[in-house]
């Protein structure tokens, strides 16, 4: 049978209390028992938070790698593995806590790092931009203190982003949303098992 890798990434700064992590190991744990993963790659941002853009890391983006010297090499290295580690992945497994309606800003960091020019994506011959790297699986598991039922359907951020980035970006990527919601409310338990019951 095919060897299937994910990619796993935690952006909650709360270990082992956050919901976002409980909720993306759980999705890990269902897609393993479904064998449709079987390697898993984790990366917890919260170890090695991604660097922000800064203009001599803009400059080498934009440059052709075979010119870039060595310190410009030295401050790809961290946007290199991030391609390298979803380019060799077919699952990704993200994982974020909302944040003032936001993704983590560490997990969109880590997007920063990980679109390129010439690398993720390019132009055709018509000038239509392509993604390179297509056909990925990605689930996206948002932890939010209170509910989308109570915010109007406009106040959606994070998934729309997500999916929107991807596509744009990355290649056409399958993006499923699971949430789990309310983590703020008084007495609120998560219930994994019912939120990744149905993948
Ligand atoms: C700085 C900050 C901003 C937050 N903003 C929102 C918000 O806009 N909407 C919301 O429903 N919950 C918000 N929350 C609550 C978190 O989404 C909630 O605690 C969630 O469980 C965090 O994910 P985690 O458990 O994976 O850390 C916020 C929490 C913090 C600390």
């Amino acid at each position: 049978m095919m060897k299937k890798t994910a990619l796993h990434i935690i952006s909650s700064a709360r270990g082992s209390a956050s919901f976002s992590k409980g909720l993306s190991s759980a999705i890990v744990d269902r897609l393993i028992s479904k064998q449709e993963i079987d390697t898993v790659i984790e990366r917890d941002l919260t170890r090695e938070a991604p660097p922000f853009l800064k203009g001599n890391l803009v400059g080498a983006f934009y440059k052709d790698p075979r010119t870039a010297d060595e310190e410009e090499r030295r401050l790809l290295q961290y946007a290199d593995s991030v391609v390298s580690d979803v380019s060799n992945a077919d699952v990704l497994i993200l994982g974020t806590p909302m944040y003032n309606l936001g993704m983590s800003a560490l997990l969109k960091a880590w997007i920063d790092q990980l679109v390129r020019f010439g690398i993720t994506y390019g132009y055709d011959e018509k000038g239509v931009r392509k993604g390179h790297l297509n056909g990925k699986k990605v689930y996206l598991a948002i932890a939010s203190g209170g509910r989308m039922a109570d915010w109007a359907p406009d106040n959606e951020f994070i998934s729309s982003h997500v999916r929107a980035v991807f596509n744009a970006y990355i290649g056409d990527t399958e993006v499923h949303t699971l949430r789990v919601e309310g983590t703020a409310m008084p007495g609120f338990e998560a219930d994994y098992q019912t939120i990744v019951a149905n993948l």
